[in-house]
């Protein structure tokens, strides 16, 4: 944002007991990413001069996580204003102390939050306030601090729910924990917070009351409850889920794709889908997933770090997995697994097939139970099959190995060595036929059968 500086502080270092988990809580994922990256990245789009991700001592996977922003480490969890305080040396000289810079707090168990609302908190700190919270109104406003306004309508000061009385209790207007602070005041507020409370922590909450002493004004900017939600079990977890994909549904619909169950497909963070794309139900988006116009996936897929081109069919029951580009018009249908493998445009692999390590050259045919055999038990290696090939039903394709352009392999061969171009390939047993032998085996155990009773 030109004009005014911006620096940002991730609150991470919390250990998020109540997810009940080995991994920390911001490492959660929301859509496939993490909690961290998701607040990270609305942030990111303001284009911040700085943005220092506050995390516990031992989170070396949060760092990596966040990576490049640099990390501060809190040594002990004292409450979010300590928080704050573990990023001061890492910001140390930013905006020259000035009120015309920003430094905008955000939580990073509070995925939803966007960059328009964070952008409207920086024109409230434009237009005056030194701080600024993000408040909103929740249907149930449970624990959550209560923000405090004058007879004017200006914020006086945030109650944390421990600490309120009776009527404060009732104010239906909460602190999300977003803030936006001026960096001309915000260390000089922090060094003044005390831990006289009901938790006897050190509460980034009491700035706004102590800036209002001071005289310096406090605004509050208002967002919807979605946005805000942060995610302290695995229950709040599942339900902001739900809430991100029907936001992202709706978006994919907006856009021009038909859902026939809308509630049944399940979008990734950076899942790109074209116009007049047709998705059935119960599909699921891994990340990495772009498809292209005109494409069709149906019922019952699993799609992860794919690339499906124009017009291209999916499904019902494909898995598709990173590294599979699926050409234009080409067609994968049901039981097919297709990883690391470009499949060329109008290529087919219909039925009951694993293509792995492959390319498939434009308008081949991969029978029903065709298998690349790419894996040796040591390493992995690469199935090329030229242009126009057909590949019989229930071939082993045993890599390395290249079939030629137009080449056709007899259904059920085991294909070790390459193929020539336009040449036939087959690998199995002679058809042998015995008139009558059938009937004259019969005939023999039958007799033999009764000559035992
Ligand atoms: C906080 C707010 C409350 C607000 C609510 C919104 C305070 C005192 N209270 O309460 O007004 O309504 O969020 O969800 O700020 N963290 C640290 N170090 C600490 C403590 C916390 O990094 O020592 C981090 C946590 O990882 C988390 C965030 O700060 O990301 C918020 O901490 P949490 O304990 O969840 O605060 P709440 O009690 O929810
Ligand atoms: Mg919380």
């Amino acid at each position: 944002m030109t004009g005014h500086e911006t620096a940002v502080i991730l609150l991470a270092a919390g250990k998020g007991t109540r997810m009940k988990s080995d991994l920390p809580k911001v490492l959660h994922r929301l859509a496939g990413k993490p909690l961290v990256n998701h607040a990270l990245d609305a942030a990111g789009a303001l284009g911040p001069a700085h943005c220092v991700v506050v995390v516990g001592p031992g989170m070396e996977d949060v760092a990596a996580a966040v990576a490049p922003h640099p990390t501060a480490v809190q040594a002990d969890q004292r409450g979010t204003a300590d928080a704050v305080l573990a990023a001061r040396e890492a910001l140390a000289g930013f905006g020259g102390g000035s009120d015309d810079a920003t430094v905008l707090v955000l939580y990073g168990d509070t995925p939803m939050i966007e960059a328009g609302t964070l952008t409207a908190m920086i024109e409230a700190r434009r237009a005056g306030a030194q701080v600024v919270v993000l408040g909103f109104r929740p249907g149930d406003s449970g624990e959550y601090g209560r923000l405090v306004l004058d007879a004017s309508g200006a914020l006086e000061a945030i109650v944390e729910y421990r600490d309120a009385d009776e009527g404060q209790r009732d104010i239906d207007l909460c602190n999300s924990g977003v803030m936006a602070v001026s960096a001309g005041h915000i260390w000089d507020l922090l060094d003044r917070v005390g831990d006289d409370n009901a938790k006897g922590e050190y509460y980034l909450t009491d700035i706004v009351a102590l800036a209002r002493e001071q005289g310096l004004a406090c605004a509050v900017v208002e967002g919807e409850e979605a946005e805000v939600l942060g995610i302290n079990s695995r229950g709040d977890l599942a339900a902001a889920e739900a809430v991100w994909q029907q936001a992202r549904r709706a978006r994919a619909m907006a856009d021009g794709a038909t859902l026939i169950d809308p509630a049944t497909v399940w979008f990734a963070h950076d899942t790109q889908i074209g116009r007049d794309v047709t998705i059935g139900p119960s599909v699921f988006f891994g990340s990495g997933v772009t498809v292209a116009d005109g494409a069709e996936i149906h019922a019952f897929c699993h799609l992860d770090g794919v690339a499906i081109g124009l017009g291209a069919s999916v499904g019902p029951f494909a898995r598709l997995r990173p590294g599979a580009v699926i050409g234009e018009a080409a067609r994968v249908g049901n039981f097919v697994e297709v990883k690391n493998a470009v499949l060329g445009a109008g290529a087919k692999a219909n039925h009951l097939s694993y293509v792995g390590d492959a390319e498939v050259g434009a308008g081949a045919n991969i029978g029903a139970g065709t298998i690349t055999c790419n894996y040796d038990g040591f390493m992995k290696h690469r199935t090329e099959i030229g242009e126009g090939a057909f590949i019989g039903s229930n071939t082993a394709l045993v890599a390395p190995v290249k079939v030629g352009k137009g080449a056709l392999v007899g259904a059920g061969s085991t294909i070790t060595k390459n193929v020539p171009d336009d040449a036939v390939a087959v690998t199995r047993g002679r058809h042998t036929v015995i008139e009558g032998a059938a009937k004259d085996y019969r005939e023999r155990k039958l007799k033999e059968k009764k000559a035992k009773k």
